[in-house]
Parts: C-alpha cells; structure tokens; sequence
C-alpha cells in the first residue's frame, strides 16, 4: 500500500464537566486527508484546501505530529500529506486535533502499524501543543479511539474509551467568529475553589456513571460547569439564549464545545437532536452573528480509512 485516504472527525472537548479530560467524537462532520509514501524524505504537506494553513510541515499541527511519529521510530522516510479542510480552525470542535490525527492514523497504517490507536496519542498531542501551546488529549483521544475518551491521568498517560449510549446525539451551533484556544486558556482563572471542585468531580462521576448506565437524564444533570463556562461565555454572543432555547427543547444539556465559539447539547435521538437544532436556529437569529448547525450521531468508531491504494 503507498497512499491511503481518512476521514478525521470533529470532536467536542470537555463535554461541559470534563475541562482537558472529557470528549466524544461526532460522525457528521470532519476533515479528510491523503497520506501517501514519498521517495524523499521527511514530511511533505503539498496541498491544503478549504483553509488558508500553513503549508511548512513544522508550523502546520499536522506535520509537527507526522515527525513526533517518525522521530519516534528513527525512521528516514518520507510522507506527503494533503489535508481537505472541512472543520474551520478556532471553532471549537476539534479542527486541528483532526488534522493531528489524521497524519499520525494515516502514516501508521502506511508503516504496517507499528504503534496502537491508544499509542498514536501523544504524537497527536504533539499538534495541539504547537495549536494552543498546551498537548492536551481530550480532541485527539475521541478523534483516534472514538466514542467518549476520559484523560484519566496526563503524567502517565492514561486514557480510557468510555460507553457511548446507543440513542446520544449531539446538536452543535458554530457561530461563525474564530476563538483561538490559546487566548480562550489565557483567561482562565489558574486555581479553583475546594466548592468548585466538589462540584465539578462530583458532575464527572455523575457523567461517566450515566454514559456506562446509559441513564439519559444522569447524564442531562451532570452536564454543568461551574468553572470554565461562566469566563468563556462572555466569548461567545447569545450563549444563555442558547442555553435556555436548547433546554426548553428537550436536549439533555448543554455547554461549551471545546474553549468555543462553537455550543453543543446532548439529546436522546436523533428526533430530539433536530428539535434543538430548530430551536438553536431560532434562538440564533437575532444574534446577529451567522451560524452552521450540525446534527450527529456520536462516532463509535473514530477516525476511519475511507480508501487505500
Ligand atoms: N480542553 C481544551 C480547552 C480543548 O478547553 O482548552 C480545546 O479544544
């Protein structure tokens, strides 16, 4: 095989409770890239479409983490990688751990897979350390094993693939502003109350007990956030009238997708999930500020071959 084409999808971060340890894996929306084997060696990124990104291979996410692969197996080598940019970059589901992804999944399977879906991660991490100067896990774990991933532990890395509950949808609004991930960090508060921290593990247990029970309305209740949402929303125009919109609809909960702009709620069924989007629709429209909405199905599987030659 010289030459495989993936389909990389977008991933909602945090999940409300789980600030750098929770995502899940969406299957409507995602990015596709082709790797292909080269006789020169190193990282060639020799087309980008869709988004103005750097083509260098050590200023674009998904080069940095091709190299971290490489640099890993001493191998000499040389790849070209061409990235079909569909998930806008600062919106806040995952663009560049799709891309990150991407390039470590597709070179793996070009060399035979040397290294596991779970040991393709922190080569992963290593693009979002060059996106937002922080190698945080929560998009890429969700991206490379899909279904919900928790970080369980950075330092060793630990991360589990959670149950995903058959009937979870999840309905995203992007507004149509970029937040870089780098400055929605920087205005976060560094230490957090002991009643904070109650809280918040108490919701992340809640969240992880109702994914493994597939008990909808535990999951709805434990999707709050007492630290992160109430700094980032002031970000994000016409968030609260989301928030209200998307719950008088039925969604199970909602909050901030990532470090934003794009909100996400959860629902039971995909009925449900077009209800909210509806109302998002509505609530949306006198922002002032244009939108996409997508609606998905959680993605078990995560990253994909869509074909190989
Ligand atoms: N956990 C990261 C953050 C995700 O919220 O900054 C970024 O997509």
């Amino acid at each position: 095989m010289d030459a495989v084409k993936v389909f990389c999808p977008a991933t909602i971060a945090n999940i409300s409770c789980g600030f750098d340890v929770l995502g899940l894996a969406l299957d409507a929306v995602g990015d596709e890239m082709i790797l292909k084997k080269s006789a020169q060696p190193g990282i060639r990124i020799t087309k980008i479409t869709g988004q103005e990104l750097p083509l260098e291979a050590d200023k674009n996410v998904a080069g940095v983490a091709a190299m971290a692969l490489l640099d890993a197996l001493d191998h000499r080598g040389g790849f070209e990688i061409e990235i079909l940019k569909k998930i806008k970059p600062g919106s806040g589901i995952g663009s560049s751990a799709a891309s990150a992804a991407g390039a470590v999944f597709g070179i793996n399977i070009l060399l035979d897979e040397p290294f596991s879906q779970q040991e393709l991660v922190p080569f992963a991490m290593e693009g979002e350390k060059l996106a937002s100067g922080v190698a945080h896990a929560d998009n890429v774990a969700p991206a490379l094993l899909g279904g919900f991933t928790l970080v369980r532990s950075y330092q060793p890395l630990d991360i589990i693939k959670l149950n995903t509950p058959e009937e979870l949808h999840a309905t995203i609004l992007h507004p149509q502003i970029e937040v870089k991930t780098a400055d929605s960090r920087k205005i976060l508060k560094t230490a957090i109350s002991l009643k904070d921290g109650i809280r918040q593990w108490g919701n992340v247990g809640g969240l992880v007990a109702g994914l493994y029970t597939e008990d909808y309305d535990l999951i709805g209740r434990s999707l709050e956030d007492h630290i992160v949402e109430p700094i980032r929303s002031i970000l994000i125009p016409g968030y609260e009238a989301l928030k209200q919109a998307s719950h008088k609809a039925g969604a199970l909960g909602v909050g901030i997708s990532g470090s934003g702009p794009s909100v996400f709620a959860l629902s039971k069924g995909m009925e449900q999930a077009k209800q909210v989007a509806d109302a998002f629709d509505k609530a949306y429209a006198d922002v002032g500020v244009p939108f996409e909405i997508h609606v998905s199905k959680i993605n078990l599987q995560g990253i994909k071959i869509l074909e190989r030659w």
